[in-house]
């Protein structure tokens, strides 16, 4: 049994929330894993070719192509992005999108899969792993648990961030607030946060180990997606 991590956040893994947090919950499933970071690599968008509509294998020759064989043989995944405009970065947008590929004449390599999803925010990380959740839905694949938390903006390190007016910590903390070392949130001191990641993957590991059946997760998860589809129509 696998677990595949994917970190999507561009920043490097000792100073991204996202990395802790999703490295954390996979340390804590106690099954084997694979951490692989989406920094620095060259994944675009689904280009609406097509090619993958006969054997659902995206043709598009990039970062993700190195990607494929492991999400087939990953058992489960824990997948984390960070927020940029209120919505998942572009990376792991793209990511998601190349999911695609699997998603023809009843390729099931994803279906009834397991996932926990994982957001950062420098204000909220609820709404990027809200989106994971959703965009794994399609994929039939049930998120059974998401961990959010505050990570460090960029506005605490540009040099700006005590004065510059539309950055996040003046806008937290109004005008004259002091950036100290101990001020920068950083979701490895949040105790509460570090613990429902810690509970995330405990909680994936028991799901995976006690009679998980991919046949009635599929059909759950159908079921999941007609309902939001429904409510938004
Ligand atoms: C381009 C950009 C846009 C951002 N937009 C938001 C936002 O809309 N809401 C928010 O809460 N944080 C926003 N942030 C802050 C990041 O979510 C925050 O820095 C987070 O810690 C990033 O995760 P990481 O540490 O794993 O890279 C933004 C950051 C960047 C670079």
């Amino acid at each position: 049994m696998k677990i595949l991590g994917i970190s999507g956040s561009p920043r490097k893994d000792e100073t991204s929330g996202v990395y802790k947090l999703v490295k954390t919950v996979l340390e804590n499933t106690g099954i084997e894993y694979e951490l692989i970071s989406l920094r620095g690599k060259k994944i675009g968008g689904c280009i609406a070719c097509l090619k993958c509509a006969k054997d659902n294998v995206c043709k598009v020759d990039d970062d993700m192509s190195e990607l494929r064989e492991k999400i087939v043989h990953a058992d489960a995944y824990v997948i984390g992005a960070p927020n940029y405009y209120s919505t998942i970065n572009a990376i792991t947008h793209a990511f998601l999108e190349r999911l695609y590929q699997f998603r023809h004449q009843e390729g099931d390599s994803l279906w009834g899969k397991l996932a926990v999803a994982v957001g950062v925010g420098g204000m909220d990380g609820k709404i990027p792993a809200d989106d994971i959740e959703k965009f794994l839905m399609y994929s039939f694949i049930e998120t059974v648990a998401k961990v959010s938390g505050q990570g460090a903006a960029a506005c605490y390190s540009c040099g700006y961030g005590e004065t510059c007016g539309v950055g996040i910590p003046v806008m937290l903390y109004g005008k004259g607030v002091k950036i100290t070392p101990e001020s920068i949130p950083d979701v490895s001191k949040d105790q509460d946060v570090m613990e429902k990641a810690a509970d995330a993957g405990r909680i994936l590991a028991k799901r995976l180990t006690t009679g998980h059946d991919r046949k009635i997760v599929t059909q759950d998860m159908q079921q999941a997606l007609m309902d939001m589809l429904k409510c938004s129509t």
